[in-house]
Parts: structure tokens; sequence; C-alpha cells
């Protein structure tokens, strides 16, 4: 079983996961009070807060799994990409925890573990194609198998869950702004606006016209703002061209299964629409592991490395994850 530890962002996590598919423990403080009243995340803030609790979060996921570090085969924890200077909050610790313990130290992706995050408590196997919407990246992924993947289509603006975020501040609404929009998209009326999806060749994606399109209809509007039926009709116009590139990936590559991963994987329209526009068995992770989380981390840990050298440091882009290891294996073993 591993440890996995998150800090990429606002949220302070530690998990013990069993062979990559059952959570033994999995706890998680997260920031978000912290960082509202600045209207988005502050890295020194994020960073400072990970010190102060990142101790004893991996204590309660160790005590509530009922293990011991001996019982350990490693300590993962996420490398990049993310905010520098959070991230190496919990790489010293991991690589520290790991020194102590006399157990490999891990590094992994954190794009990778949020479509890693489908392989708990399911049967998921690859070959499958992943839509990973979080709040820094929008891909789409075909999986050959557990440990090579290929980026088919990426956001070439923003992603969506920033989209989400901005078009959030844009009506006036809390951070992060895009569970209030899906809050608020239930009850508004999604057909108000006809906003553009973004019109990109093959797989890839952009979002920035449609933000602006929000931000005109915005301006145009009479006080006061139809806050919910902007929001159900930017939603759907997000949900709508991720759908239909996803499907058309999954059906072109002809995948026998579709994976959805990442923050705006919690996002109901999108998870409703995906599985019944699908003729394809469509995976999504529980609402609790889409955002991030370390059972995710601890996940990845299984199927992504073996150990990694203490020299692998924090990165804020996405980089190949075969950097990270220090020698590969052909398949994940019992652990
Ligand atoms: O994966 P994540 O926790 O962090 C990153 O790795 O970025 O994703 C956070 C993003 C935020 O942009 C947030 O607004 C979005 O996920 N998000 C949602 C929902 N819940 C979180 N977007 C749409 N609908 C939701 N229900
Ligand atoms: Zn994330």
């Amino acid at each position: 079983m591993l440890l996995g530890i998150e800090t990429s962002c606002d949220e302070t996590a530690a998990a013990v996961v069993l062979n990559g598919r059952k959570v033994l423990s999995s706890k998680l403080f997260s920031q978000i009070q912290v960082h509202q009243e600045f209207g988005g995340v502050v890295p020194e803030v994020a960073a400072r807060k990970h010190v102060e609790i990142l101790n004893s979060i991996v204590e309660e996921a160790l005590s509530e799994a009922g293990v011991k570090p001996s019982d350990l085969s490693g300590i993962v924890c996420t490398a990049g990409p993310g905010l520098i200077g959070t991230l190496l909050v919990g790489l010293a610790a991991a690589k520290a925890y790991a020194w102590a313990w006399e157990r490999p130290f891990i590094a992994v992706d954190h794009l990778l573990s949020h479509v890693c995050a489908n392989y708990i408590d399911t049967d998921l196997e690859p070959p499958f194609v992943a839509l990973l919407v979080s709040g820094g990246h929008t891909q789409l992924l075909h999986f050959e198998n557990h440990r090579t993947s290929k980026i088919l289509g990426q956001t070439l603006d923003d992603a969506a869950g920033e989209a989400f975020d901005k078009v959030g501040r844009l009506l006036g609404l809390e951070y992060p702004g895009g569970p209030v929009i899906d809050r608020l998209a239930q009850v508004g009326n999604a057909k108000a606006y006809a906003f553009p999806e973004g019109v990109v060749d093959g797989y890839d994606f952009s979002f920035s016209g449609l933000k602006t399109a929000v931000l005109r209809a915005v301006e145009k509007s009479m006080a006061p703002l139809p806050v919910a039926d902007l929001a159900a009709s930017f939603q759907a116009a997000v949900v709508r061209v991720l759908v239909k590139k996803t499907l058309k990936a999954a059906q072109e590559l002809d995948v026998p299964r579709i994976v959805l991963a990442g923050g705006v994987a919690a996002n109901r329209q999108l998870r409703e629409e995906l599985s019944r526009q699908s003729s394809v068995p469509v995976y999504i992770p529980q609402l609790r592991y889409c955002t991030d989380n370390a059972a995710m981390v601890a996940a990845a840990g299984f199927y992504f490395n073996d150990a990694s050298p203490y020299e692998v440091n924090a990165y804020s882009r996405q980089k190949h994850p075969k950097t990270l290891a220090r020698k590969s294996k052909a398949a994940p073993t019992q652990r």
C-alpha cells in the first residue's frame, strides 16, 4: 500500500491506498475559505498553510488506515504541474518521510493522477480516451495502457475550470465559480443566450471567445443581472463542446470506454450528458475524487513510477512522466 501526498494548489491532502484501487483513508484540508476573500488562490498563503497542517494530515491518514510506516511500500507525492511554492512543501515532506522510514519516494504527475482517480473502486482497464478538465488544464488523452498516454488535443487558451472561475467572477459569484455555476445552472434557462462553442479544429479547445461573449452579455444586461440564465447558457456551451469532442475521439480511436477526470468532472451536466450520449461505458470518479485529493496521487503512484530520485524537483508546467522515474517496469505488481 502507498501513502499519497498532494499539495499542488490549495488542498492539503494525504491518503493510503491499496493496489491503486482500494482507499484505506483519504484526508483533506481545503483552504478555499482562506483564499475566498482574495477571489483566487494566493500561492504564498497556500504554501504557508500546507506547512502548518501537512504533518497532522499525514498522521491522520496513517492512523485512520491503521497502518505503520513500515507497512507502506512507498511515499507518493505530486511533483507538478502546480504552484511551485506549494508543491515544494509536499515534496520536501515526502522525501523526508521516505528517507526517515526507509521507503521508496515516488513522484507523480498531477494530471495523470486525476485520470488515475478512475481506478479507485472500479474495474477500469485501458485502453480508453480520457477527458481531463481541471482548473489549470483541459486535455483529451488516449491511454493505450496504464502507463502510456498520448495527448490528442488540448485547450489553446483557458482551461475549462479556469473559464468557469473567470465567468463566476464576471457574474459576481464567490470563488471558485465552477460549483456555484453548476448549482445556478439547474434553475437557469440554458437557451436564454446562444453562446458560441469556440470553433477549433480537431481535438483542441478554446474557451476565451465564450468568456468574452459572456462578458458582452453581462455588459448589455439591465440590472438585476440574469445570473442563473447566464450561468446555464455558459455551462451548456462548455458541456456541449467537451462532450462532442470526447465522443468523436472515442469513436475515431475505437476505444471500449471513456474516462472523465479533473475538478470539472464534478459538474452535474457534464457527468450526465457524457454518460447519456456515449455508446461505450463512461467512468467518472466519485465527487470527492474529482477535485484535488491524495487518493488519486497514491493510485497514480501504483500505476506510474517505481521510485524517483530525490533530485526530482517541483515543476509548474506539464512534463513527460518518464522524467520522474528512476527506472521503469513493464506492469504494476501487488503492493
Ligand atoms: O482539479 P482541480 O481540483 O484543481 C486543478 O488541478 O486545477 O479543479 C479545480 C477546478 C476549478 O476551476 C473549479 O471551479 C472546477 O474545478 N470545478 C467545477 C465544479 N467543481 C469544481 N467546475 C464546474 N462544475 C463543478 N461542479
Ligand atoms: Zn487538480
